[in-house]
């Protein structure tokens, strides 16, 4: 038997101590078994946003945020963003393979097969304001899928999982557009299978059924790398609540609308939109160190958004993939946008510079750019948060058909410090001071 590294955590006052065991990874910190702590030490621990605790075991995608490294089932993002492709990552995240090719075709076919959405989730589409943000529509669209989708569907069933989760890789594209369509007041399209994922997607947002529509390859090839550095961050705050909500057994549809709900916040996948907003504010270069004395000061809610991560300390790997992306695209495509890359780039500078970022380790992060080249590839700002969950959506079912085959799917439930009122007798209204 291998040794067993124990820590032994012993209480000061009682003297009881308690041997926890160290468990190790593949790479990264070993991980410190605390699960005999409270009954035998009657302690829970206490770890606010998580930030020191592994929730899970996971075979998905590993991060090392002090060297920057970021892997999805081994390969590192550079690689795969280099020579791979948005369904090919698909794959590796959902099964933990590169598809040799007989199997590349089979997939490529089982997510074309599913592409098109329920005629009935259109019209449902039409019920919102014609100003609804897209990302609540999304929320309220993929939890309805549970409902078109839910008598039929067994998740003790692996195969029945499989086809959940091959359905919303296929579907998000055309339901986030069918969502722009109906925002700008055109006919919905329908998708073209013989056309690939990306330029699917570009065909359902940009087409009219009136003229034909070529996808420009260098777009298609700017939108596909976007996705890619997308698809999966381990457990993040919205794939941790799509494993929160499936350890409760409810549909995986519905715990996939809870995960869109999550990354819509600004601290999350709603970055990117804030950046750009805050670029558009910022506007003159001249009026960058006046933004930097802001996101300094603790008195103003003001953040530098694209900046800082909790996890990359050092610098955030898909930052340095878009930000090369977005200088080639800017030179390819109509640079209208390169003012406000011109304005990225120095804020960059200036804030790299600045003591506050560094004692901090603030670096920019993957949504510092990549709004760039939404803009760029003429995606209306409030459909940015949208791609992002078309990209993260394969992460999602990733992490929530590996809760399924795992040993440790108990339902997740925290536990709290409670430091409410202490226990105290009710008082009835006519005695009450
Ligand atoms: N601007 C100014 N100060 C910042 C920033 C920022 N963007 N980010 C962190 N800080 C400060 C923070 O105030 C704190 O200072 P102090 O120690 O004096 O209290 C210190 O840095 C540590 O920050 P934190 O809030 O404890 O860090 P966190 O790990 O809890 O938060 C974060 C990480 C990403 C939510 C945060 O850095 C942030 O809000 N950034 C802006 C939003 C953003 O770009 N989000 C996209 C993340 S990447 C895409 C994704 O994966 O969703």
């Amino acid at each position: 038997m291998k040794n067993r590294k124990v820590v032994t955590v012993t209480d000061s006052t009682s003297g009881e101590s308690v041997e926890c065991e160290v468990l190790e990874g593949v790479h990264g910190h070993a991980v410190l078994d605390i699960r005999s702590l409270p009954s035998k030490l009657g302690y829970f621990t206490y770890d606010p946003g998580f930030a020191s605790t592994a929730s899970c075991s996971s075979t998905i995608t590993y991060i090392d945020g002090q060297e920057g490294v970021l892997l999805y089932r081994g390969y590192p993002i550079e690689q795969l963003a280099q020579h791979s492709n948005f369904l090919e990552v698909c794959h590796l995240l959902l099964y933990g393979e590169l598809p040799a090719k007989a199997r590349w075709s089979e997939f490529n076919a089982e997510i074309r097969r599913h592409t098109m959405v329920h005629e009935g989730i259109r019209r449902f589409i039409a019920g919102y304001q014609h100003d609804a943000h897209p990302m609540g529509m999304l929320v309220g669209i993929v939890g309805a899928l549970s409902t078109f989708y839910h008598d039929t569907l067994d998740i003790s069933e692996p195969e029945h999982r499989e086809l959940a989760a091959i359905r919303m890789i296929a579907k998000l594209p055309s339901i986030a557009a069918d969502c722009y369509k109906y925002s700008i007041g055109q006919p919905f399209m329908y998708p073209i299978n013989s056309l690939g994922y990306v330029e699917n997607f570009l065909q359902m947002m940009f087409a009219v059924r009136a003229e034909p529509y070529i996808p420009s390859p260098v777009a298609v090839r700017a939108l596909e790398l976007m996705m890619i550095l997308h698809a999966d961050h381990e457990q993040n705050a919205s794939t941790s609540t799509v494993r929160l909500a499936g350890s409760s057994g409810a549909n995986p549809y519905a715990c996939v609308a809870a995960g869109i709900a999550t990354l819509w916040g600004p601290a999350h996948g709603g970055a990117n939109e804030a950046v750009i907003n805050m670029l558009r504010d910022i506007s003159d270069p001249a009026e960058i160190p006046r933004y930097v004395e802001r996101a300094k000061d603790r008195n103003d809610p003001f953040r530098l958004m694209g900046f800082g991560h909790r996890v990359y300390k050092n610098f955030d790997p898909r930052a340095t993939l878009i930000r090369q992306a977005c200088h080639d695209l800017l030179q390819d495509l109509d640079a209208g946008n390169q003012p406000l890359f011109e304005i990225a780039l120095r804020l960059e500078e200036i804030a790299l510079q600045d003591e506050y970022f560094v004692e901090r380790n603030l670096y920019p992060n993957v949504d510092f750019y990549s709004g760039i080249i939404l803009s760029a590839l003429g995606i209306p700002l409030n459909m940015f948060t949208v791609i992002f969950a078309i990209s993260r959506t394969v992460g999602w079912v990733a992490h929530w058909m590996e809760f399924f085959s795992g040993e440790e799917q108990r339902i997740g439930r925290p536990q709290q410090r409670y430091v409410g009122a202490a226990r105290r007798d009710y008082v009835r209204m006519t005695d009450r001071g």
